[in-house]
């Protein structure tokens, strides 16, 4: 049904239609004025809030860009996902869903309350809670092999080295007051991993990560290819697991948003309070936009228009 039609439509798609379609959402989101950068991590603020990237790669790795390529902004919540697929990888689907959890929360990234109303606590790897948890459950016999299994992780998505951005690091570690209470509160209910001031940094410093937009869209283009980064060739994710990922996605990645943006764009996807988003057309490719200024739910307004205008203009929304 649906679906069939979407990969008849993706695979018809040319690459002048993928261009026409990154021109135009740039064209079109450039000017807009709405949103503001990300503040309670001091130093996001003094981003340039005029940057625009809007990038696809499709799963043979070809690139489709228009606007900012190059500068690295800090990737934040996107790296979520990537962590959750991680902990797929080491330790399967099953332990995912039982020591972290995946309902959506319906309530903000940051919210306290999902901790003391849901049974799970964590409840899933995509608001902080889970994610603190994720960094937690990553085998590891000290600190340094845990942050080393994450960032390789990411790179291996990437395809490339990454570094961390210290004065993003710095800036947020130093305020983390909200996470570091998270921490502590899921500890306390036995559903943190590992010594909670570990998991707050190596969890801050995976937010810390520098990527471009290129570097996000090959992200998501590698979870388009079932798993394995279409340049390097390797294999991050069991194919088999893909789906549950990008079902976390399609139901969590926009937080108390998530509804509004599957009604809207129809795609798995995940923002970032750096500017990113990163959305996956499953089986065919992703899409990448970077625009610092956010609406109040956390998510870069630019880029939810971009994403949304080329899942229309495409057709591959997938309901
Ligand atoms: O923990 C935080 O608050 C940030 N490091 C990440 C939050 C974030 O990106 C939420 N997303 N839209």
């Amino acid at each position: 049904g649906v679906f069939a039609t979407t990969q008849v439509m993706a695979a018809s798609i040319s690459p002048d239609q993928y261009q026409q379609a990154v021109d135009e959402a740039y064209a079109k989101f450039k000017n807009v004025k709405e949103g503001a950068n990300a503040d309670y991590i001091p130093i996001l603020a003094s981003v340039p809030s005029d940057m625009f990237g809007v990038v696809i790669i499709t799963r043979d790795g070809e690139v489709y860009s228009a606007g900012e390529q190059k500068y690295e902004f800090s990737i934040q919540s996107v790296s979520k996902p990537f962590t959750a697929s991680l902990i797929m990888a080491e330790q399967g689907p099953k332990t995912l869903r039982e020591k972290i959890g995946v309902e959506p929360t319906g309530l903000p990234f940051n919210s306290k309350i999902a901790l003391e109303i849901y049974e799970d606590r964590s409840v899933n790897p995509l608001v902080n809670a889970g994610a603190i948890a994720a960094v937690s459950l990553v085998e590891a016999d000290s600190e340094k092999e845990r942050w080393k299994k994450v960032l390789g992780n990411i790179e291996a998505y990437a395809g490339r080295e990454l570094t961390v951005l210290e004065e993003v690091y710095d800036s947020e570690y130093e305020t983390a007051w909200s996470n570091r209470g998270i921490a502590n509160l899921l500890y306390n209910y036995g559903r943190l991993y590992s010594d909670p001031e570990e998991a707050l940094r190596v969890y801050t410093r995976q937010c810390s990560i520098g990527i471009n937009t290129h570097d996000l869209a090959m992200m998501g283009a590698t979870l388009a290819n079932e798993g394995v980064n279409p340049v390097t060739g390797k294999k991050v994710l069991d194919k088999e697991d893909v789906p549950e990922l990008l079902a976390i996605m399609a139901t969590a990645g926009f937080y108390d948003e998530s509804g509004e943006w599957m009604y809207s764009a129809g795609l798995p996807a995940k923002t970032g309070v750096g500017g990113g988003i990163v959305a996956v057309v499953p089986g065919k490719f992703a899409i990448a936009t970077f625009a610092p200024p956010l609406n109040p739910a956390g998510n870069s307004v630019k880029g939810l228009k971009a994403i949304s205008y080329i899942s229309g203009k495409l057709g591959v929304g997938l309901y």
